[in-house]
């Protein structure tokens, strides 16, 4: 037996404190207003419920936009079940408010990583002990406990090992304790399941190295690589929030100092355009050759950390790979230099050897901002743990980038509710993309030019979309 808080499917919610609840739907009752994508779906599928039967798990940063998502996915007929995808994004008033309309959420800012797992596994588990048939993923946590419980129910060896990363000690302890109750819940979810659709660029990875080597149980959809998703939240949202994030951890000026982002991929173009817009100095670090020419071209330095190591004073990693920064990085860094992440996991900054040094003491300054100090005197500022800044620290992208995001995920969903797929890695169709872009541009105001018949036959281009991948322009 293990020591772990049970499973209880008859339980309706846990989140920090349900008296928020009011608090929680003002707030995403001003976020509806800047989420057009969304309220259109609602208005355009309310009525025919296309998701009705359908239930849906949800593993995504419970969030006041998320709130917004959620409330759609019912408006559209679902049965739907939330638990967020990482320890320290939930705005505990959003959690409320969806507790409070009877919504199953399970999520509050702060968990432990045990906590983390019983709040998925509760999320998973619908009345009458029924799996979910449609997951909405962040990170691939959620596809992941399904499809490890499923292999550990057919053959409990495939959990008998003791995992390198905190995270996955703790989904192993959680899937032993689960299958000492039950060994036909994940066999069963499976079986009648009908797909996951996936937010973000890492969990986008996880699944295509299921699809190469032949363990994805189920269909799923890539939204990130939606255009009007990862060119505008990975880009434009982190242009934001990521600024956000830093300033309410420590207040720091960033005018004048010199910032390090490692990658310059859709967040790293973000991350960096953020903290130049505010006047710091930028260098950017990078391995493919492509993304250096175009943070040359964009004007900015392109070095490796280490020759940055003598004058950062900001780093952040948005890369999505692992070790980036290294306790030797950080121990050659300046005095009080902040590092923390955007990328999706808590490796890209190697904090689990930094907690591991009894020589580096640790000093908490408020929640999600901690202090190392090195035995020669200085010192470190490490921002939400390494884990996700502008959720950790902040509250994440604004509700406008996140309609675009979540219109795609709606239509993922339905997707994978009406549509007979292949246990294959889907995209959505181009049509859909453009049809996000067009809701979200009444919005700003914009105007559309309209070609004529004889510019379009000139161009050899459809008057209208959807257009070809050779006719793309971003
Ligand atoms: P991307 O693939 O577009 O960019 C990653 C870039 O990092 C690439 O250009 C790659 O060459 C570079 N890179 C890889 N290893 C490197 C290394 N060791 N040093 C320097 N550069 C390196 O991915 P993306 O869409 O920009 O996403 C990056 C991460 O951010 C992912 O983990 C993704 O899931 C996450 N993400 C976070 C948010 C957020 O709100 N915080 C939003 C979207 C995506
Ligand atoms: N990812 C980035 N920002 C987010 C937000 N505000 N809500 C949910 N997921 C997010």
């Amino acid at each position: 037996m293990t020591n772990l808080e049970p499973i209880d499917a008859n339980l309706k919610y846990k989140v920090k404190d349900i008296e928020l609840a009011a608090e929680g739907r003002m707030q995403i009752e001003l976020a509806e207003h800047e989420m057009p994508g969304l309220m259109e779906l609602r208005k355009k599928y309310g009525k025919d419920k296309p998701l009705k039967g359908a239930r849906i798990m949800g593993s995504l940063h419970m969030t006041v936009q998320t709130a917004v998502l959620i409330e759609t996915l019912v408006v559209l007929g679902a049965d739907v079940q939330w638990a967020s995808c990482n320890i320290y994004s939930t705005q505990d008033e959003a959690a409320a408010a969806i507790a409070a309309t009877g919504i199953p959420v399970f999520a509050w800012k702060g968990e432990t990583l045990d906590e983390y797992w019983w709040c998925t596994a509760q999320a998973l588990i619908f009345p009458g002990q029924k799996g979910p048939n449609l997951v909405v993923d962040d990170g691939g946590d959620a596809s992941m406990m399904l499809m490890m419980g499923a292999d550990a129910e057919k053959d409990p060896s495939t959990i008998d090992y003791v995992p390198e990363a905190g995270d996955e000690i703790a989904l192993v302890k959680r899937l032993k304790a689960m299958l000492e109750n039950s060994n036909d819940f994940f066999t069963n979810t499976i079986k009648e399941f009908k797909g996951a659709s996936e937010e973000t660029t890492t969990g986008v990875h996880r699944l295509y190295q299921r699809e190469a080597n032949g363990t994805l149980m189920f269909p799923a959809i890539n939204v990130n690589d939606s255009v009007t998703k990862s060119k505008f939240d990975n880009t434009y949202g982190v242009r934001e929030s990521l600024i956000d994030g830093i300033k309410r951890a420590t207040d720091v000026m960033i005018a004048g100092k010199t910032a390090v982002v490692c990658g310059f991929g859709d967040v790293g173009k973000g991350s960096a355009d953020g903290l130049r817009a505010y006047g710091s100095k930028v260098a950017v670090t990078e391995i493919d050759p492509i993304c250096a020419l175009q943070a040359a071209m964009q004007g900015y330095a392109v070095k490796t950390v280490e020759q940055m190591l003598p004058k950062g004073d900001i780093y952040v990693t948005a890369t999505g790979n692992k070790a980036v920064i290294t306790v030797e990085h950080m121990e050659n860094m300046k005095d009080k230099a902040i590092v923390c992440n955007i990328g999706h996991f808590d490796n890209e900054i190697e904090v689990e050897k930094l907690e591991a040094r009894k020589d580096v003491k640790k000093r908490n300054i408020k929640a999600q901002v901690d202090e190392y100090i090195f035995p020669d005197g200085h010192s470190i500022i490490l921002l939400a743990g390494g884990r996700l800044v502008n959720l950790g620290c902040a509250t994440g992208h604004s509700s406008f980038v996140m309609s675009n995001s979540f219109a795609n995920q709606v239509m993922a969903q339905l997707m994978l509710w009406n549509d007979k797929l292949e246990q294959k890695v889907y995209r959505l169709p181009k049509s859909l993309d453009e049809e996000v872009a067009l809701t979200h541009l009444k919005h700003l105001d914009v105007d559309l030019t309209k070609m004529s018949p004889g510019q379009a036959k000139y161009i050899g281009i459809p008057v209208e979309g959807p257009y070809k991948p050779e006719h793309y322009r971003y």
